[in-house]
């Protein structure tokens, strides 16, 4: 459920009517929803109350630094991935001792720094990164709290290059080789074995291979618990969004008219299949949601720059491109795009809807039909608060994209369309090419 709607026949983000924002701070322009946000954490939280939990929104997805307050607000730590992330965690005003720092390649800079903050786990990756950290704590005279990430080898049934609990892939420790791995970890001196953390994928819409994955693991998790007094189990992220559906998707009516079969994945059914598995253990558990808490909760505006019709193709050229939204190029993703003026009477019309930059993959939808649009017009891509912005480039030297936040019917700039000055303000000519 979102907060996106036509209210008449304009789009509107809560109480804001989109094309007030677009013509207020230009497009291309991301905007948020509070209110869809938290809602998307209260209901996943109210899914696994009972239960000790802590929800560490994995901020890959979006770390703006409003959107990372809102989430401290209400009571989220983080999952964070870089020195940078820790860095945004601490600008925003968020708890970094509540949050965990994951990640196959973690730097000596990014270590010794989260060491120095003060983290709740670092989730170990090898056997290397675990040498690392210890040598490092003990050189600052610490212990460093950790947790080993386990690959289940689950097929989540996703996108291959988002899926991450298969043994092929680059992630974690075999479950296989983990007994060893908390053995041989057990013996530095300056690690304290604090958890266990796996994580199998992302856009999972069915419950089943989280439920296979936490079976698999569950007779290890008690096995730690028993040898070294782990306190938590994280079980990660991966909860999907509707792509295709999505602006329907808003309204309860259209959850409650799916065939239980059909369903896409709510927090609701994964609370029930996983909380009988997860409260027998008496650990603290800890969730990494990214895409299913912002992903609904953020649409991209953009404008019609060209409607270029084609013997046979129409275009419609837009003013965002794949620097803004890669996820179309990047993974083929669908991304539901519709016009912020809805006009009925319009004929609909089927086009390639491109953007600006010189290649052939930017494109964000082939053979769309479209209410016919026209220059000058607005359209907004739906489900665009997750790995929108955080994967924005400068390709084609475009400024990142601005970001808004909406709030019932107050509405914020929160980050602003970057400059063209500080786009090459650290760049210079060097003194061998001057003349
Ligand atoms: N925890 C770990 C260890 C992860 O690697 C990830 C995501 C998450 C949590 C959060 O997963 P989520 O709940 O958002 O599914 N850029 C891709 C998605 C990459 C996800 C990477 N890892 C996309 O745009 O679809």
């Amino acid at each position: 459920m979102h907060h996106f709607r036509y209210v008449g026949n304009q789009l509107h983000a809560d109480g804001v009517d989109l094309a007030t924002i677009a013509g207020l701070h230009g497009t291309p322009t991301y905007v948020y929803s509070e209110q869809t946000i938290a809602d998307n954490y209260r209901r996943l939280a109210a899914s696994l109350a009972d239960l000790d939990l802590k929800i560490c929104y994995a901020m890959k997805a979006n770390s703006t630094l409003a959107v990372l307050r809102h989430f401290a607000n209400l009571g989220a730590a983080f999952d964070l991935v870089s020195g940078g992330e820790l860095r945004r965690v601490v600008a925003a005003g968020g708890a970094p001792g509540e949050s965990v720092f994951a990640g196959v390649g973690k730097s000596e800079a990014e270590i010794r720094f989260a060491l120095e903050t003060g983290v709740y786990g670092f989730h170990v990756e090898s056997e290397p990164e675990l040498a690392r950290i210890d040598r490092l704590a003990g050189q600052l005279g610490k212990k460093a709290p950790i947790a080993i990430r386990i690959n289940p080898d689950v097929d989540a049934h996703t996108h291959a290059k988002i899926t991450t609990g298969k043994s092929e892939n680059k992630f974690g420790i075999p479950l296989k080789a983990a007994a060893a791995a908390y053995a041989a970890a057990a013996k530095y001196p300056h690690v304290e074995l604090k958890g266990v953390q796996m994580h199998i994928g992302s856009q999972l819409t069915k419950v089943g291979p989280f439920v296979e994955a936490v079976q698999k693991v569950l007779p290890f998790v008690e096995e730690l618990k028993k040898l070294y007094g782990i306190r938590y189990f994280s079980v990660g992220g991966g909860i999907g969004i509707v792509y295709q559906d999505a602006l329907a998707s808003g309204d309860a009516a259209w959850w409650d008219a799916k065939p239980e079969g059909e369903r896409p994945l709510t927090p609701e059914a994964y609370g029930a299949a996983l909380k009988p598995l997860l409260a027998p253990l008496g650990l603290k558990i800890l969730l990494e949601p990214g895409r299913f808490l912002v992903g609904n909760a953020g649409v991209l505006v953009s404008r019609i720059e060209y409607v270029k019709r084609g013997q046979g193709k129409n275009f419609f050229i837009l003013d965002a491109a794949m620097n803004d939204l890669v996820r179309p190029a990047m993974y083929e993703a669908y991304h539901e795009i519709v016009p912020v003026a809805r006009d009925t009477t319009r004929a609909a019309l089927a086009a390639d809807i491109v953007g600006p930059v010189c290649e052939s993959g930017d494109c964000f939808a082939k053979d769309r039909t479209l209410q016919e649009v026209r220059e000058g017009e607005l359209v907004a891509f739906m489900s665009a608060g997750a790995y929108g912005y955080t994967m924005a480039s400068r390709y084609n030297t475009r400024p990142m994209p601005a970001e808004v936040l909406v709030s019932g019917a107050r509405f914020e700039l929160v980050n602003a369309r970057e400059a063209y000055e500080n786009m090459f303000a650290g760049e210079k000519i060097p003194g061998f090419l001057k003349s």
